[in-house]
Order: C-alpha cells, then structure tokens, then sequence
C-alpha cells in the first residue's frame, strides 16, 4: 500500500481541534460536552464530547489552507478504485437517494432490482422515474434470494431502450452477490450507467476469498456501508463514482440536496481513520474474520437440527457468489422459526442477531469479531437447539417454505399503474384488504421475510397478492412500510 494511505488526514485535524483549546461558539450547543445531560456525559465519556465538534467552523474553518475532507475523500477514491468517493454520515441510505437523484428522469423508466431496499424506493418517489424492476433469482428448497441475472438485465434494457441506468443490490442481505461484471459489460454495450448498492459489501475488495465489489467489476457507482461491517462508526458511508459516464459534480450536489448540514466531524473521522486501517490491515483483519466464520460455520453445522448456509447457494448460479462472513442459520430442525429463535437467543442468552425470517437466523461477522465473541455465539445456538428440541417443538416448516418460494412469482407479475412519485402524492385512502383488488396501492408492503416489497406503490393489487398477504400474516411474518402493520387495511390512491 502506498505511502500517502498510511496518513489520515481528517483525523488527524480533528484530534487537533482539541490541542488547539478552541472556545466554541457555535453548533452542536452542548459545547464539548458542558450543556449535555450529565449522566448521558458520563455514560459517553467527557473526552467524547468534547470532539463531538462540527465540520465547518470546527475541522475546517475559513483561515485553515485546506478542507481536510477533500483529502480525506481523495484517499478513500484511490483505496477503493474510483475516482471520487464522497463521506456520507446517513449511512448508505443517502446515498441510494442521491444515486436516484443522479441517474434518473421524471418519467423515464430506470431498470431496478425489485429486491430494493426502501431507500431506493425513496429515490423513485423524489426522482419520478419510472421503474422497470427486476426480480432477483429465488432459491428453489429455501425461497432465499439470490442474485439478479444479468439475462434478466438484459431483457428490460432490450425492452426498455430509454433506460436512463440500471441499479441493483448486491450482496444482498443473506451474503449473495451478483454477477457484477457481466451486468457491468451488458450496461457499457447498452449504454447505461451501472449503479450498485454495496451497503453489505465494505468488505469485499480487501480479501481475494470475497467476492469481487462493485467498483473493481466496473460498475460506474457504487454506495458501500463502512459502519456495517468493516468498523467505522453507525451512519458512515461511502459514495463512490467511477469511469466517465457519471458527473461527480451531479453526484455532490445531489449528496449535498439529501445530507445533513450539521455532518458530525468525529463521523468523518471515523471513515477517514477506518479507511487507513483497511488499507493497511484489512486483508489480514479479514483473513481472521474469514477463519472465524469457517470456525462459526462448522461448529454451529454440528448442532443437530441446524444448517448453516453457505456457497452451496449459488452453486449453479454462474458468476454470483455468497459472502463466507455472513452467517445465515438454518432453525427450521430444531422446530423453531428464525424469528422466535432470534427472539430466544436475545432474552435467553444476551446474543443479539442481526435480522430473522421465517426460517433462518442471520449473524454478522465482522472485524470486530474474536474467538470468544465466536464461541458465545455456538453457546447460545446450541444451548438454544437443545432446550427447543428436548421441548419437542415444532414449527411446521412445510407452509412456510412454500410461502416464501411463492415471494418471486407474485413480485414478478405485478403491472404498473402509475411510477411511485404519482402513487406517493396522489389523494388516498384505506381499504380492508378484502378490497384492496384492481386498487393502485399508495404504499410499500414489504414482508419480511424476505424483503422484496411484495407491493410497491403504484402497482395494481391482485388477489393473489392478498392471498399471499394473508398466509403471511398468519404464518406471522412482519411487514415493514404499510401504515397499518396488521394489514387489516391499506392505503391505495382514491378512485
Ligand atoms: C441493501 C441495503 N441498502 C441500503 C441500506 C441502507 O443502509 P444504511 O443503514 O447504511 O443507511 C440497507 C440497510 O440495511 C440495505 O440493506
């Protein structure tokens, strides 16, 4: 690694803030700390607050030569391969808005994975564009998601030759990636820029064993989560621009439209400090990342009743791949749904899990992880498998499986009535969902599992989607995004 990735220049203008003994009249108004509720103080620490500071007027400020974002962005371009990476403090959500921002049109259609996260559902409803959605393969025996096929790619930018761009989520939430370079070359022949929703893969361009990550396999933007997995602090996050098919300038003003103008400075620091560590250790911090998930993978395979899934998921998905660090635990053997087995693992034994479904448990592992943080995870899963089958439960898996494997078909078909910015700002109303059938739907319905909005606003509600929506909720699956989460009625635009 070169020279210049082993500085961290925001970081270390930040640290000097302090040094310097500044007498701060301006924001955040606590003042280092002084107008803060004392026991929240103490709980975070004075030496905390007193660098809880702010970007302009406290890590940079008008007399100072340079902004030290510049720099520190600057490096974080050339560690990932871009050419201009933009420091996000909303996490990757702000960056999904602004990519929408960037590479859409009022009424122009946009080619988009429909297993979008509601970021990216967001970004359609500010932009207007009109989305054509592809719908990520489906896992036959377990209804996960895998990745987006780029035959799939292909077929909506033939039928869509006024396209404005192509955005897809890869990994997705359970580990699989997509075949980036493929769907990267389809774009470049199509003439559309690619736009990936790294926010699961930080990681990926620092150990050969990962996956390949967005930028490296061409894709033009790429949004990437550094708090959620590589060590940076909640909410940071990178926007990365590549090639020259995207205006950088376009992507910061849109950047600049959607973030805070309050960024915390010791966010920033966080990604610029974060940044150099990965430069300089990530490949060894992730080798023993790696070696933990394997440990993690096969001990936890030898409690009887539970399979950990791995590569074996996209065995016959040419160019996708499954990220080794992402732990997904098959519950089903030991009688118990993932949610319950989430819930149990929290109140029981103190091990918080990342997400759950129908089926599955899913635990991140990351470099924050050690060998004893690995062995109270087994502790737990074992102690846990144990206690539920000497209790002989039993969930019945059968009704489950085929609900999820009926999630692609029902996404698949469903018309487009008006783009979601229409549906969102049209006049609405609540109907039982007995009679929600032929309405256009004014709100996302997004059932997890497995987080494909089973409807998205301005789409024609079938009966079948109902059907699908009542089996959901008696199997107990949650939805995120309607406003009345039991479903006894949703909003659909007026008639
Ligand atoms: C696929 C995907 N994209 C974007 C986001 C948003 O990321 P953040 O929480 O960093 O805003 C998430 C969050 O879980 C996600 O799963």
């Amino acid at each position: 690694m070169t020279d210049e990735q082993s500085r961290a220049p925001y970081l270390e203008r930040w640290l000097a803030y302090l040094a310097e003994g500044v007498v701060p009249f301006s924001t955040p108004g606590h003042k280092q700390g002084r107008g803060a509720p004392p026991e929240f103080a103490a709980a975070f620490g004075a030496g905390a607050l007193e660098l809880d500071i702010p970007h302009d007027g406290g890590t940079y400020d008008t007399h100072l030569p340079t902004d030290p974002l510049d720099e520190a962005e600057r490096l974080a371009a050339a560690l990932w391969g871009a050419h201009d990476a933009v420091f996000l403090v909303n996490g990757s959500t702000t960056g999904n808005l602004a990519a929408l921002l960037t590479l859409s049109r009022p009424g122009q259609p946009i080619v988009v994975t429909r297993a979008m996260h509601k970021s990216l559902l967001a970004g359609l409803i500010l932009s207007g564009a009109r989305p054509v959605y592809v719908v990520p393969e489906v896992d036959e025996e377990t209804g996960f998601l895998l990745d987006v096929a780029p035959e799939a790619v292909e077929r909506a930018l033939q039928a869509h030759p006024d396209a404005t761009a192509v955005a897809i989520v890869s990994p997705t939430y359970t580990g699989v990636t997509s075949d980036l370079r493929r769907i990267a070359a389809l774009c470049r022949a199509y003439g559309v820029p690619l736009f990936v929703d790294e926010a699961w893969g930080p990681h990926l361009p620092f150990h050969p064993a990962l996956p390949p990550a967005a930028i490296p396999s061409g894709a033009d933007l790429a949004v990437t989560s550094l708090h959620k997995l590589v060590g940076a602090l909640t909410q940071g996050a990178l926007l990365l621009v590549s090639g020259d098919r995207i205006d950088p300038a376009r992507v910061r003003a849109a950047v600049a439209m959607v973030q805070t103008t309050s960024p915390a400075a010791f966010l920033y620091a966080s990604l610029d400090a974060t940044r150099r560590r990965l430069a300089l250790e990530g490949e060894s911090l992730l080798a023993r990342t790696l070696e933990l998930a394997a440990r993690a993978r096969s001990a936890l395979g030898a409690v009887p009743g539970l399979r950990v899934v791995g590569p074996e998921l996209v065995a016959r998905r040419p160019g996708a791949g499954f990220d080794p660090t992402r732990l997904v635990v098959d519950v089903q053997g030991i009688g118990l749904t993932g949610l319950e087995a989430k819930r149990r693992l929290r109140r029981d034994f103190h091990v918080a899990a990342e997400m759950a479904d129908l089926l599955s448990v899913v635990c991140l592992l990351t470099v924050g992880d050690t060998p004893e943080t690995i062995d109270a995870l087994v502790r737990a899963f074992a102690a846990l498998a144990d206690e539920a089958c000497r209790r002989g439960e039993r969930a019945n898996g059968d009704p489950l499986v085929r609900l999820l494997r009926a999630t692609g078909p029902i996404v698949a078909g469903a018309p487009q009535v008006l783009t979601p910015r229409d549906a969102f700002f049209a006049p609405t109303e609540s109907v039982p969902l007995d009679r929600a059938v032929g309405r256009v739907a004014a709100e996302p319905i997004t059932p997890y599992p497995p987080g494909i909005p089973v409807v998205a606003p301005g789409e024609a509600i079938r009966p079948e989607v109902v059907e699908f929506l009542r089996a959901g909720i008696a199997a107990g699956m949650r939805f995120n995004g309607a406003s009345d989460p039991t479903l006894r009625t949703i909003r659909v635009v007026s008639a």
